[in-house]
This record gives C-alpha cells, structure tokens and sequence, in this order.
C-alpha cells in the first residue's frame, strides 16, 4: 500500500479542467454530470492507486482493506470536497488524493458501523460486509488500518506542512469523540428509547453531520487560509455543511424504512428491528422527508452569497435532492 508521497503525472487545476472544458454547457460553466463523473472517475483513480495491491504479495487484511473501499458508494464525501475545492484555483491532484482519504476514513465507519457489536449488519453497497467475508477480527483491524492510511494520505500530501496539519486536525476532528465515534455512542445508546427530535438531530450531527462538514472544509483548506479574511465564506460553508450533513442521514433515515434491500444495497428496515430512533421513526416518514428538502434548501441559501463559486456545492444539492426523489417518491 502507498503510504509516501504519490507521484502525479496531471496537474491540472480543477478550474481548468483540460480538455473538460470543451464539454461545457452553453453558458460556459462546466454541467454538473460532466465535473461529477470526472470527479469521482479521479477518486476512483487516487483510491486505487493509494490502496493498490503489493506486488510481492498481499496479506488479507490489505485485501480487505481494499474490499471494504473500492467497491462502490455514491463517493458523495469527496464529490462534497471537489466541489469547495472549486471555490478557489485548488490543484486538481491535491483534490483527488484529498478526496480519497476523506472515502478511506468514511470507509472505516461504515465496517466498524456494520460490526456484530454495531449494527450487526451483513450487507453494505451490494456486497457482504467486510466481517462476514473476512471475519469479525480482520473487520476491526480494516477499519483501524484504513484510518491509519487516510491520516497517512494526507500527511504524505505534496502541499506545504502547515497544510497538511490543518488536514490531518479537520478529519480527526470529524471522527473523534465530538465527531463519528460519539455520535456511534449515542446511537447505541438510544437503541429501544424514546427520545425527543432535538437528541436524534444531535447524534446526527455528530454521528454523519461531522465527516460531511469536514469534507466540504478540507476542501476550501486546500486552497483558502480559514483566517479573518475568509470567515464569511467559512461560516456560510459550516452552515451549508450541517444543513447537508443532518439531511443526507435523514434522508438515509428515510431510505432504511421505505426502500428495499435490492436498492439500498445495504439491509432495507435494519433501523426498525433494532428499536433504532431515527428522524423518520419519530416525525414520521412524510414529515422526515419535508424535513430533509428543507434542510437542503437551507443548505442552499446558506452559499447564495457565494454567487457562482458555490454552484458546484449548490449542484450538490440538487443531487442529493434527485436522490431522494428518485429512492423514496412523496405519496
Ligand atoms: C451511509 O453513507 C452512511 C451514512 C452516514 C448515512 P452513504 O449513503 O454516503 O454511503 P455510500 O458511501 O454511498 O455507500
Ligand atoms: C451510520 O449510520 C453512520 C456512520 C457513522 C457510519 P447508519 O448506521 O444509519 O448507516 P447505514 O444505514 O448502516 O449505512
Ligand atoms: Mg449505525
Ligand atoms: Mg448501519
Ligand atoms: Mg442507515
């Protein structure tokens, strides 16, 4: 597995986009199929490359390592950095690598979510989960090894050292005990209660909320100093980001109660049989899903004063929106 510095033969910058920019629609800007595909088409690339397999052999955990991360996921976490990374002139090779380590880490939760003494679950992106194909103590190794490898990522990044801690702090942040591991915690702690909304939002933000705010911040750290000069664009990407972050787990929320396990890819209804309280379960699925539009509207006109430098994060709306129509159509 790579863990240095990777070479990078590209080094476009995302503004420029090579010869991308030929398939730009009528007003000039790039459409949004067009810069998402080849976006996540590139952390598919960084991915592979990063977790390639070892010429002189590959030990299970590596193969499993690669299994828990190469194998699909609507990669919407790096697709969320490219698009902040657009707001400024953010080498596009940084992006990528970027980008891949932020689906790493994500990757590390959805193993350890999915473990025995989690969610117990044994489907994840149309696949077996990573215990039930390698086994339970292999699963718990693959997550800690993938957590290490993000950190690695990025601390191996060719960008100056103060940018790289600034990297490196934003997604241990996003993962600590304030973050994904503390929202995990309260999410098993509330199995089999009845909580009020406030507390559900509250693990929401932490437990998912936190890796998608992290994802768009990385992003503009690429390329913007987060300092006085820039702390109106900072406040409307946090706020644009929680908004985000608490609709993509309603709307997860909403998924597990209405879809079926074909489409999910992942154990349609899980959060019902194990008395999970979710936004659907308390408001109800109709409400859950006003919630989840509102909440991407807000989204929306957190980055309105970002004028056209936020419409790759506004396309992002649109497409998260597209997907929840499309899974869980209003009756
Ligand atoms: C699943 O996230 C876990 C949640 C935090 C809701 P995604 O729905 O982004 O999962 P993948 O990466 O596309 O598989
Ligand atoms: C998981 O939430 C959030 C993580 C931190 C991984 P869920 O348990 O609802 O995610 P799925 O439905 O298993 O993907
Ligand atoms: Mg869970
Ligand atoms: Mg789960
Ligand atoms: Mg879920």
């Amino acid at each position: 597995m790579r863990t240095g510095s990777t070479p990078h033969e590209d080094r476009t910058s995302v503004s420029v986009l090579g010869e991308l920019g030929a398939q730009a629609g009528a007003s000039g800007r790039l459409l949004p199929e067009i810069w998402m595909q080849d976006g996540a088409e590139r952390v598919e690339q960084a991915l592979a490359r990063l977790l390639c397999a070892e010429d002189d052999g590959e030990t299970e955990l590596m193969a499993a390592m690669r299994y828990a991360t190469l194998q699909g996921g609507k990669r919407t976490r790096a697709l969320l950095c490219l698009a902040a990374g657009a707001l400024a002139d953010t080498p596009a090779h940084m992006l990528d690598d970027v980008g891949a380590a932020i689906e790493i880490m994500h990757a590390c939760t959805l193993v350890h979510d999915d473990l025995p003494a989690m969610d117990d679950d044994v489907l994840r992106r149309g696949l077996p989960t990573v215990h039930v194909k390698f086994g339970e103590a292999t699963a718990i190794l693959v997550g800690d090894a993938l957590q290490a490898h993000a950190f690695l990522t990025l601390a191996s990044l060719d960008a100056p050292g103060d940018s790289r801690i600034a990297l490196v702090r934003e997604l241990a942040q996003a993962v600590s005990a304030e973050g994904a591991a503390g929202g995990q915690a309260m999410d098993i702690s509330l199995v089999g209660k009845h909580v009020e909304l406030d507390r559900i939002l509250a693990m929401h933000r932490m437990k998912s909320g936190a890796l998608v705010r992290a994802s768009v911040r990385m992003g503009a750290l690429c390329a913007i100093d987060e300092d006085a000069a820039h702390a109106e664009l900072y406040r409307a990407l946090d706020l644009y980001s929680a908004c985000f972050g608490l609709a993509l787990q309603v709307v997860d929320d909403i998924l597990d109660a209405t879809a079926d396990t074909a489409t999910l890819g992942k154990t349609s209804g899980k959060d019902a049989a194990a008395q999970k309280p979710t936004c659907a379960s308390i408001m109800g699925v109709q409400a859950a899903h006003q919630f989840a539009l509102d909440l991407l509207r807000d989204a929306g006109e957190a980055i309105a004063p970002l004028g056209p430098r936020g419409e790759r994060l506004a396309q992002m709306l649109q497409r998260a929106n597209a997907y929840l129509f499309k899974h869980a159509p209003r009756a």
